[in-house]
């Protein structure tokens, strides 16, 4: 193996620029060269790349976004596609391939592994969604911008003596909702994996206003299948209180990644590289129980997810 490429793909997560420059920086320090990718599957199509040096990734650590740019392609879906994406990579003589990307991504790298050009992937996702792995590079980031937005909604909330819906992001996943919920203190948190119980959520809030709590804090995960319009509503025929909600949003994407983040990007892309180079296999690279661990794609993709609630019950019984 003397030249790998990377790229990032599918929703931007703090901490993909971290990984970019471990990437680029082990490869140099292994006398490997190293193509960026620009715009995820979309630019390999396209044979939008540049070789990258040390120099190439400097001052980037602390920055969100990422400096290769992403994208979610519609032509890779595609055999075509995904025949053109392998070909661009003999063209430009990249021997294997490091994609930064969440579960969409995963299954992307395994239809190139399939054609028989080895490929990384390093979890990258705001959502947490990753079975095979405990933590995905940018959650950590994320549940600490929705803290941030927490604490301050919390301040408003209270001085006007009503109840807000924090809406988050997460997709199918509850994790961001349930570990911002419980980090945030919020009265009752509602996700994807767990029906939602309205009734339970009203008692909760009535049981707070009869032992003088001004207001609550209601945290939703935007794959809640109640809109969170029509939750208010609800919220304010069974209580009688004034009830907002805010939605979240993009901010939960940005900002500069936390120290947890960027050290399980510097991880997990230098076990990457060094797979790469050693082995020139395709694996998905997490973490489990702390240790670093590679699993074969096809596992990766197969590991079913199951959500653990009790972040849940913590948060209810905090919130007496
Ligand atoms: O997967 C990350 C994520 O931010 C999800 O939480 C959210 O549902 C989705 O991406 C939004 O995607 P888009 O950028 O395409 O609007």
């Amino acid at each position: 193996m003397r030249t790998i490429g990377v790229l990032t793909s599918g929703g931007d997560a703090p901490g993909m620029n971290a990984a970019i420059r471990a990437v680029v920086r082990t490869a140099k320090y292994e006398g490997l060269n190293v193509y960026g990718i620009r715009r995820g599957y979309e630019g390999l199509i396209d044979g939008d790349m540049y070789e990258m040096d040390v120099s190439s990734v400097a001052d980037i650590l602390q920055r969100g976004g990422t400096i290769l740019n992403t994208a979610r392609s519609d032509r890779f879906m595609t055999e075509e596609g995904q025949k053109q994406a392998v070909s661009m990579l003999r063209t430009f003589g990249i021997d294997g391939l490091i994609v930064i990307g969440g579960d969409g991504s995963m299954r992307g790298a395994k239809e190139i592994s399939d054609m028989g050009v080895p490929v990384m992937v390093l979890p990258g996702t705001i959502d947490n969604d990753m079975a095979y792995t405990d933590r995905t590079i940018g959650f950590d980031t994320a549940v600490n911008t929705v803290l941030a937005a927490i604490s301050n909604i919390r301040d408003t909330s209270s001085a006007h003596n009503r109840n807000t819906v924090i809406e988050v992001m997460g997709r199918h996943c509850g994790d961001l909702a349930m570990y911002s919920g419980l980090a945030g203190g919020a009265d009752f948190t509602l996700v994807p994996e767990v029906p939602a119980d309205i009734s339970a959520l009203c008692k909760k809030v009535i049981q707070g206003r009869n032992r003088g709590k001004r207001h609550s804090i209601i945290i939703k995960s935007e794959g809640v299948e109640i809109p969170t319009d029509e939750l208010v509503k609800q919220i304010e025929e069974m209580t009688g209180m004034t009830t907002k909600s805010v939605i979240l949003g993009y901010i939960q994407r940005g900002g500069s990644p936390t120290a947890e983040d960027r050290i399980l990007a510097g991880r997990l892309a230098y076990k990457a590289v060094h797979l790469l180079k050693e082995e020139s296999a395709s694996k998905a690279i997490g973490i489990v129980s702390g240790g670093i661990v590679a699993v074969d794609l096809a596992d990766a993709i197969a590991t079913e997810r199951t959500a653990d609630t009790s972040y849940l019950e913590l948060t209810n019984v905090f919130a007496i």
